[in-house]
């Protein structure tokens, strides 16, 4: 079950209708989808686009997606600073952002156009969509650890767009997950 977080407010929700809710209220989908499949930590891809494929078909027909993909990171992804600085700084994109997470941790900071920033911790089972042009950026918790389907309208139009507001560096990236662990030292923001 994601954590979400009001951090200006000083809030945390835990329980899952107020999640539901509060995210509605700011335009972002949650729902939970208990992972029904037994995937090994070291599953290929494609297994784990087989195993999911009753699942990824309704989220197509709900809401127009084409494509889905399977995005895994870990310590040991070459880049993976890089790639995680094109994600951490405030952007929208020009189609939905889907992710049905299979296991690890990661953070979206959600910043409504009206309203304070919204903090959601995800984890195994929570599928999220943040839909096309909301404000937001992404990090992974200090164990740098993510699996997550993906579901495309059209890749192309996942290209990130910034804001450049900085707004986003008023936030730390924190995770408070079962398995907490301390934020690193060199976080790469730019
Ligand atoms: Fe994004």
């Amino acid at each position: 079950m994601a954590v979400v977080r009001i951090p200006d407010e000083n809030r945390a929700l835990s329980d899952p209708a107020a999640i539901t809710t509060y995210l509605a209220g700011i335009g972002i989908d949650y729902e939970r989808w208990e992972p029904a499949h037994a995937i090994g930590p070291d599953a290929a891809p494609e297994e784990i686009l087989t195993a999911y494929s009753p699942e990824i078909e309704k989220l197509k027909q709900r809401g127009g997606y084409v494509t889905a993909d399977v995005i895994d990171v870990s310590p040991q992804t070459p880049n993976l600073e890089t790639m995680l600085a094109k994600f951490n700084r405030e952007h929208w994109h020009d189609e939905d952002e889907v992710r049905f997470i299979i296991c690890g941790r990661g953070l979206f900071h959600i910043h409504p156009r009206q309203g304070p920033v919204t903090v959601i911790e995800v984890e195994a089972g929570d599928l999220i969509r943040v839909p096309r042009g909301t404000w937001h950026w992404f990090d992974l918790c200090a164990d740098r650890r993510i699996r997550a389907i993906r579901l495309f309208q059209d890749s192309s139009g996942w290209t990130p767009r910034y804001t450049e507001s900085g707004v986003d560096r008023s936030y730390q990236p924190v995770c408070l997950g079962p398995s907490y662990f301390p934020p690193p030292t060199a976080v790469t923001r730019s």
